[in-house]
């Protein structure tokens, strides 16, 4: 499961589509967690698409990630900042990949 804290075991490495990615980085096996208030962490993340399926708000979009071991392409927190912390996609994701922090 994703780490609840990931914010003070990881640093931000880099930006992705406006929201940080939480290393570390070593493309194309080590993806790292995208987002910060949606926090998906990408090297755990299978693809279900539940988590697309079920957001009330369209909060994640597919990325394609070719040759990560997990999946090729991975739901990504694109639109973070609109998210209402219904946890939804925090109780549907069967791998626990997601975390959201409200507050
Ligand atoms: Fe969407 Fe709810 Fe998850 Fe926020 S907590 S990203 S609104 S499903
Ligand atoms: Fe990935 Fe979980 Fe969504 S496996 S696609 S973060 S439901
Ligand atoms: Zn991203």
């Amino acid at each position: 499961a994703i780490d609840p804290e990931f914010e003070d075991n990881r640093e931000v490495v880099e930006e992705h589509d406006g929201h940080d990615v939480w290393g570390p980085v070593e493309e194309p096996e080590t993806l790292g967690i995208h987002g910060t208030h949606v926090a998906v962490d990408f090297d755990i993340c299978i693809a279900d698409g539940a988590c697309l399926e079920d957001c009330p708000v369209d909060v994640f979009e597919w990325v394609d990630t070719p040759d990560h071991p997990e999946s090729e392409i991975k739901a990504d927190p694109a639109h973070e900042d609109q998210c209402i912390d219904c946890m939804l996609c925090v109780d549907v994701c069967p791998v626990d990949a997601i975390d959201v922090d409200p507050g």
